[in-house]
């Protein structure tokens, strides 16, 4: 399936973002913990430069636990905190907040051999669209969320969120694009919902995605749907319409309608907690 999608603010964005890097000690990177390759911006390496870094596997509620740990262990090995999350459950900021004061231990050790003490570690979040940014900025910024005003030497109209004597946090977050170098990333990023609906072939994809699921889930689409796992994709979509009711007026199955639902089902985490991606050593 090949994917085309280029939103006309991606220039702009990466400007907003190299200024925005300039102003901060450390980038949170959120990413999807389904896909935490797939939903990385290629350039978030480069844009970064030597901040400190700390990576969010958001909507871990929904993925693999076993394939999430392995992620986690892989970004340790290169040296980067990453954290399992749900930003809409305000209990695990307590997790990162310790991540963030380990990932950004050197920046204090720094200020404090300089003499600089108490001057506050400023954050930015970053990530593609529709990862969690703002669900997370809520979540993290909590009652903290007075602002603290425009600072010297800071661009106008930029917004510090302080959360306490420590941290500030930049209140808006900056949105990353994700990479389409080849169908298979794209395609990744359209089952959890990443790519907008109007440029995706929904059967197509639903056959893919049920396809995924008989590989790496065994016993997940039997579980949802109550059908017979062995037929190949387009046959399980049409069992699967027949299953749900997806019926067109003649009586035929309506495989667009079952896709729809499998598809909504499937990035809501409702046929399974699933991850699509492995950390390459894992492959
Ligand atoms: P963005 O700023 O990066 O564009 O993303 P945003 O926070 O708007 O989140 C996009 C969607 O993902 C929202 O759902 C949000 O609730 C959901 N979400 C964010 N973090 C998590 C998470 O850790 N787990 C789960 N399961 N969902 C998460 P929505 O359907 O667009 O809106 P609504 O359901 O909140 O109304």
């Amino acid at each position: 399936m090949i994917i085309q999608w280029y939103p006309g603010h991606m220039t702009k964005a990466r400007r907003e973002m190299e200024q925005a890097v300039k102003l901060v000690d450390l980038v949170i990177e959120i990413v999807d913990a389904r896909i935490p390759e797939s939903s990385r911006n290629p350039d978030i390496d480069r844009l970064a430069g030597s901040k400190a870094r700390l990576i969010l596997l958001n909507k871990a509620d929904m993925s693999d636990q076993s394939v999430t740990k392995l992620w986690v262990d892989y970004y340790k090995k290169k040296g980067i905190e990453a954290v399992p999350l749900d930003s809409r459950d305000r209990g695990s900021m307590k997790a990162v907040r310790a991540a963030l004061d380990r990932a950004s231990e050197k920046k204090r050790e720094r200020d404090r051999r300089r003499g600089i003490l108490n001057r506050p570690v400023r954050a930015m979040v970053a990530g593609i669209p529709n990862v969690g940014k703002s669900t997370f900025i809520n979540s993290f910024a909590g009652k903290a969320s007075a602002k603290t005003g425009n600072k010297p030497g800071v661009t106008k109209g930029t917004q510090w969120i302080r959360l306490d004597k420590n941290v500030e946090l930049l209140d808006t977050p900056g949105i990353l694009w994700p990479k389409f170098e080849d169908d298979s990333i794209g395609e990744k990023l359209a089952l959890i919902g990443s790519v907008s609906e109007e440029v995706l072939n929904k059967e197509e994809l639903a056959v893919s995605g049920l396809s995924f699921l008989k590989d790496r889930y065994p016993g997940a689409i039997a579980g949802r749907y109550g059908v017979e796992e062995g037929e190949d994709g387009p046959r399980l979509l049409n069992s699967i319409a027949v299953a749900r009711g997806c019926l067109q007026r003649g009586g035929e199955a309506d495989t667009e309608k079952a896709a729809r639902i499998i598809l909504e089902e499937f990035r809501n985490g409702k046929i399974c907690r699933l991850s699509l991606e492995l950390p390459q050593e894992e492959r």
